[in-house]
């Protein structure tokens, strides 16, 4: 469990391509944090680390992305799922056990149907809007 920390979006960003360059192929990681913490920002850092051109966003009624890099990435945000059923139809199986990249936003609403090696991340607010980045398993507290 390594924890950082990052005082403006582009600091989170250069965290995340750090991050991406020690990946391999295939990996799942979970992000967790509150809304507006820096999951999406983070995702940007890893995007551009593989190459990638095309702006990481997050639509509104958009649950699943995928963008071609040097390795695929696929960008998921449960959110809107409000049960692990309807995001079993959603069938992203392919994404989840390819071999691209896959991160997911709120996953801890999904948990049971995600693989069990995963890397968790979690992103936290201070008081001085700087972030606590935590890479390891939130569960192994210390
Ligand atoms: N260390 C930081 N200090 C200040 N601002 C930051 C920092 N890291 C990220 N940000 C900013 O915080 C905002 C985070 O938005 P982002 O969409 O990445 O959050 P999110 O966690 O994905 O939220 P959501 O749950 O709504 O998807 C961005 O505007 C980003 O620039
Ligand atoms: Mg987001």
């Amino acid at each position: 469990m390594k924890e950082h920390k990052t005082s403006s979006g582009e600091q989170t960003q250069a965290l995340g391509a750090d991050f991406a360059a020690g990946l391999s192929p295939g990996a799942v990681v979970c992000m967790h944090g509150p809304l507006g913490a820096g999951k999406t920002t983070f995702i940007q850092g890893v995007a551009s680390f593989l190459g990638i051109q095309e702006a990481v966003t997050s639509p509104t009624f958009t649950i699943a992305s995928a963008y071609e890099g040097s390795l695929p990435l696929y960008h998921i945000d449960v959110y809107r799922i409000d049960s692990v059923e309807e995001f079993e139809l959603l069938g992203l199986e392919e994404y989840i056990y390819g071999k691209g990249l896959t991160f997911i936003e709120w996953s801890e609403k999904v948990e049971e149907a995600l693989p069990s090696r995963l890397i968790h991340i979690t992103i936290g607010i201070n008081d001085d809007g700087t972030r606590t980045i935590v890479i390891g398993e939130p569960e192994e507290e210390p």
